[in-house]
């Protein structure tokens, strides 16, 4: 079976409280995008399944997120099987934008077709959780708020028609260590979470776009963030509606109403980086649940 995994960007990230479990409570409006690995999910040729990618680096056995997920499958519904999984990899990697989370996800809805389980798109969210804590929503798709850990999900109307550049800085950042430099009574400046959901509510792209904010920018190394900023600002300079941080980064997005302004910001940001692209927002993956 062949399905596309797509990634998500945090049109707002804030973080509530830390928690007895070394998790943070998190509220966040997530939103998937078209760009997507393509994955191949078939039953396994040896014993134990294996996961393939084009990046060599990537773990292949069940060191792979892909793999961890599929163990989670047969764990909790005792069906399924071992299953190999071939991966495009078009997402990039440590980049805040759950690359690796997708692959999970969708390897879950693939086993979910497969062994004929028809689990709920809700209890195959849960079981995403144990994979990773952006899997629940990788699972579902489309537009959602995020709450606890991120696998408390509430669908939101999907954000309007638009386009979004997405570029990623030569960097990769470690999530734990990042959630370990945020002192959160110290959080100056939060997102307008309730903000943006009302824009979602209005269908105003540009309502959404100028209230979005993700509260780890504040805690980037200062050479870091002067990077962020400058994508940021190249995005604002050629048109976007609002561009911020995704995830715990350093992939930088920007929205726009303008096809033209978008393309003008790929190919500026281009001659600086070698990842960017250019893509849509992502439908929900279960439509009629919505
Ligand atoms: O759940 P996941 O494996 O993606 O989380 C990676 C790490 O990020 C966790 O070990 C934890 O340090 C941090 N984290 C957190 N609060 C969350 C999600 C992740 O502190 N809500």
């Amino acid at each position: 079976m062949e399905l596309d995994a797509r990634a998500k960007i945090n049109l707002t990230l804030d973080i509530l409280r830390r928690r007895e479990d070394g998790y943070h409570d998190m509220q966040m409006v997530m939103q998937s995008v078209t760009l997507a690995d393509r994955l191949t999910v078939t039953p396994a040729r040896g014993a134990e399944g294996q996961a393939a990618s084009d990046l060599r680096f990537l773990p292949t056995g069940n060191k792979n997120l892909a793999q961890v997920a599929a163990a989670a499958f047969r764990e909790a519904v005792g069906l399924g099987g071992e299953v190999d999984v071939d991966i495009q990899k078009r997402v990039p990697v440590c980049a805040g934008l759950a690359g690796g989370s997708a692959d999970a996800a969708a390897v879950l809805r693939a086993m979910n077709r497969l062994s004929g389980a028809g689990l709920s798109p809700d209890r195959l969210a849960e079981i995403g959780a144990r994979a990773g804590s952006d899997v629940p929503f990788c699972v579902l798709g489309g537009t959602a708020l995020a709450e606890g850990r991120g696998e408390r999900l509430t669908p939101l109307p999907p954000l309007p028609p638009c386009r979004i550049v997405i570029c990623k800085p030569p960097f990769s950042v470690s999530t734990p260590q990042l959630f370990g430099r945020v002192n959160v009574r110290k959080i100056v400046r939060r997102p307008d979470t309730a903000g943006v959901v009302a824009a979602l509510e209005a269908g105003d792209l540009a309502g959404v776009a100028r209230r979005m904010y993700n509260v780890f920018e504040d805690v980037m190394e200062p050479r870091r963030y002067a990077e962020i900023s400058s994508i940021k600002a190249e995005l604002i300079d050629c048109g976007a509606l609002g561009a911020s941080m995704s995830g715990s980064g350093p992939s930088v997005f920007g929205l726009f109403d303008s096809e033209a302004a978008a393309r003008e910001a790929l190919a500026r940001l281009r001659d600086s980086y070698r990842d960017v692209f250019l893509c849509g927002p992502g439908p929900a993956e279960f439509p009629a649940e919505v």
